[in-house]
């Protein structure tokens, strides 16, 4: 049974612009963002069979219902994310906390260095491939190489609108995953292509509406509503799509993955 880490959008709102989403002007509705979360808690759980965990929300900390940024989870080590701003700082404590409690072993990277979990580090069967530039640093990926004992494929990202990996990547299987080819420096497309013989390429209109930010349990894949063609491609190579309105996170950057940290992860 899958294992995800989630949290309740309580506190959540555009508070701060750390992303070229993020407008104050155009705020999001507490009360959607709430119903919109709770119907993909609802599908993950019941229809879906997850066993999902939840971290206590925190006034204050409108973005740590994002919980794929909390840090990388493998073989039940925790490495916790450096955030390269300011604003979500503080949310690193609540995270290690609760890690720590539950008998995780917690690690943070043995040298400054800006990484922000799930986010920006994402396994393709046994291959991690982690992105750097707008958030995480590309000596992050050396550090956590090290820490984990794993090799990283490492990604320069070329589009702040697709700031972390898992804004335009998504593994689906070992050797295949979906992607927005553009968000990704001419290099390191090439070395997707390598890397994963089977890549989907989603549409710039869909990346736009963070397609690739979907969430993968076993032959399902939670896909945010308004990608018709991606949801078609998946459909047409066997996976069950299931559509999920996320319109008021789409405001901060966010979309049906992001909203969740992968908890069982082994990386052997
Ligand atoms: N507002 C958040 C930020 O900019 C959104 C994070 C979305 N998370 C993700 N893994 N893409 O940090």
């Amino acid at each position: 049974m899958t294992r995800l880490l989630m949290c309740r959008p309580d506190h959540y709102g555009i508070y701060y612009e750390i992303n070229p989403w993020m407008d104050r002007g155009h705020q999001a509705d507490r009360g959607v963002a709430v119903r919109q979360w709770e119907a993909l808690y609802r599908l993950l759980t019941e229809g879906l069979q997850v066993q999902v965990e939840l971290l206590p929300p925190v006034p204050g900390l409108p973005d740590l219902c994002f919980t794929a940024n909390a840090g990388l989870l493998v073989n039940g080590l925790f490495v916790s994310s450096r955030f390269r701003y300011r604003e979500r700082e503080a949310e690193v404590p609540h995270c290690t906390q609760w890690f720590a409690e539950r008998n995780y072993r917690v690690a943070c990277l043995p040298e400054p260095a800006f990484f922000e979990g799930e986010g920006d580090a994402l396994f393709c069967g046994n291959d991690l491939f982690a992105g750097h530039r707008f958030r995480s640093e590309l000596h992050a990926h050396q550090l956590l190489a090290e820490l984990l004992g794993l090799r990283v494929h490492s990604l320069e990202l070329a589009d702040p609108w697709f700031y972390h990996l898992d804004t335009c990547l998504c593994p689906l299987q070992p050797g295949r995953a979906a992607y927005y080819p553009e968000a990704f420096s001419p290099a390191s497309q090439r070395l997707l292509k390598e890397a994963i013989p089977e890549l989907l390429p989603v549409t710039e209109a869909e990346a736009k509406r963070l397609a690739c930010n979907a969430l993968v349990i076993g032959r399902s894949v939670v896909v945010n509503a308004g990608c018709p063609h991606l949801s078609r491609t998946l459909t047409e190579a066997g996976y069950h799509v299931h559509e999920v309105e996320t319109t008021e996170f789409l405001k901060a950057g966010g979309g049906p993955k992001c909203l969740a940290l992968s908890l069982d992860r082994d990386g052997s």
